[in-house]
């Protein structure tokens, strides 16, 4: 096949895909057996035979969990927005590794357009950023600043003298236990203050942990404040933290992966960040909320010295980065944890100019709007319970059962709803009991479809609770 029919035959499917994957369910289910029976993975090799490539590639898209379907609300995401996908596409034609400005001019000058961009929209004057692979990895590369800052020896001595302590909420998500680990701080070294009963880092005891740290000889190096935890969406204050950091010396992290995407409104901004624009590092994902195919994401550092590359870059003189000729101050390859780096930068900044900063920003607005929309819905229907306070964008409920069997029924109730290609939704643990956690990220939900969504449950736990305990 000519390169042009693989790629007629390809828009073809991907098309069809997009126009249908709303029609029918979100998945055809399949368990494990019958799926690799489907897939036939040991066919041919080595034929050059196009045909059996896109019979792959249709059986993978039919066998997709389709996440841009109405009833997946399992993660943070669903589906890709059209400019990013158009990014992603150019981006793996053109196949390039964005290290240096020598390899990736254009992505290198979009990638410093955007980050400087989001530094503005921030309000980090002069600071500096990068795109990472994630803010699992944003998490541990503002760590990993905050040490070597704090530690600068640290870099070629490794961690053990005066032990370090880094504070971050019971809430907080595990890449910074990762982060913690990898880093060579140690788990025990990494503390996790108790929430409130909302989900947010309870400042007087994060005081309590600060001082015992400090009294035992550790030096408090590091606090982040959840932007939107994972499950519960709660913000921590970030204005109590500064005050705490010209007491401490820390360096304070904004962890806003999930709940960052309120710095693009002005109301959004001033109800959930205050004082963000003092912070000394940040991270959001675009590729959460706001649509972009996976992976998108920005961690900003405000500070005007080069602490990314003096954290960051070791052993990487002999070959790829020449600071010679002048281009070479722009490669982030040197500040950065990879040496081949994906061009991510296309898609954002096409997605960017497709849907400008109010546009992504009323995105938001809506979700929050459709979530309100969904506690209401939960307080109406006797059959369930909210299992948290709606703190932002994550709604925690459950279908009401007898408290002894109440995890076991509700995951029953998830398994059937995604085995049965009714939905998919997200589940998780708050103080031992199992919620059912709702994230709104379709553009395409409206109120409609957010009722569609609870009486379809609804039905699917009357249904189980008429066959409990023998479908247990
Ligand atoms: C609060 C928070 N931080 C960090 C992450 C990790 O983000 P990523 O998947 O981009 O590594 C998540 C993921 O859900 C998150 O909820």
């Amino acid at each position: 096949m000519k390169d042009v029919d693989v790629f007629k035959r390809l828009l073809a499917i991907v098309e069809k895909y997009r126009r249908e994957s709303h029609a029918g369910t979100f998945l055809e289910y399949r368990d494990p057996a019958e799926l690799a029976a489907l897939l036939d993975l040991e066919r041919g090799e080595g034929r050059e035979d196009w045909q059996m490539l896109f019979e792959w590639v249709e059986k993978y898209l039919r066998y997709a969990v389709k996440t841009d379907h109405p009833d997946f609300v399992n993660r943070m995401w669903s589906g890709a927005s059209l400019p990013s996908i158009v990014g992603e596409i150019v981006a793996a034609v053109s196949n390039t590794s964005a290290c240096t400005y020598e390899t990736a001019p254009v992505s290198t000058l979009l990638e410093t357009y955007m980050i400087e961009r989001m530094l503005h929209i921030v309000g980090f004057v002069g600071g500096q950023g990068q795109m990472t692979t994630g803010s699992s990895n944003a998490n541990m590369v503002a760590m990993m600043c905050a040490r070597n800052l704090h530690d600068p020896a640290v870099r070629t001595e490794g961690v053990g003298r005066g032990a370090l302590a880094a504070f971050v909420s019971a809430d907080a998500h595990y890449s910074m236990d990762r982060a913690a680990n990898i880093l060579g701080i140690g788990l025990s070294q990494l503390i996790k203050v108790p929430v409130d009963d909302h989900g947010r880092m309870d400042m007087e005891k994060l005081e309590g942990r600060l001082e015992e740290a400090v009294g035992a000889g550790r030096r408090p190096f590091f606090v982040a404040a959840t932007a939107g935890t994972t499950v519960r969406g709660a913000f921590d204050p970030i204005e109590p933290l500064l005050a705490l950091r010209s007491r401490y010396g820390f360096w304070l992290h904004v962890d806003g992966a999930w709940g960052g995407v309120a710095v693009l409104g002005e109301q959004l901004r001033r109800r959930y960040l205050r004082g963000l624009e003092l912070a000394d590092s940040f991270t959001m994902d675009f590729h959460k909320m706001l649509g972009l195919s996976l992976i998108c994401n920005v961690l900003l550092l405000n500070r005007q010295d080069n602490l990314f590359r003096q954290a960051l870059s070791a052993g990487d003189g002999s070959y790829l980065f020449r600071d010679d000729d002048g281009e070479g101050a722009l490669d982030f390859g040197p500040s950065s944890l990879q040496c081949g780096r994906r061009v991510d930068s296309l898609k954002w900044f096409l997605d960017w100019k497709f849907h400008g900063q109010a546009g992504l920003a009323a995105r938001v607005e809506r979700f929050l709007d459709l979530c309100r929309h969904a506690e209401k819905c939960v307080e109406q229907h006797g059959e369930l319970e909210l299992m948290a306070p709606r703190e932002s964008f994550n709604l925690c409920f459950r279908y009401r059962w007898p408290e002894t069997e109440a995890n076991r029924f509700n995951l029953a109730l998830r398994t059937r709803l995604y085995r049965q290609g009714i939905s998919m939704v997200g589940c998780a643990y708050i103080d031992g009991r199992l919620v059912l956690r709702l994230l709104v990220t379709n553009v395409a939900w409206t109120v409609a479809d957010v009722e569609r969504y609870f009486e379809s449950l609804i039905a699917a736990g009357r249904q189980l609770a008429a066959e409990w305990p023998a479908a247990s």
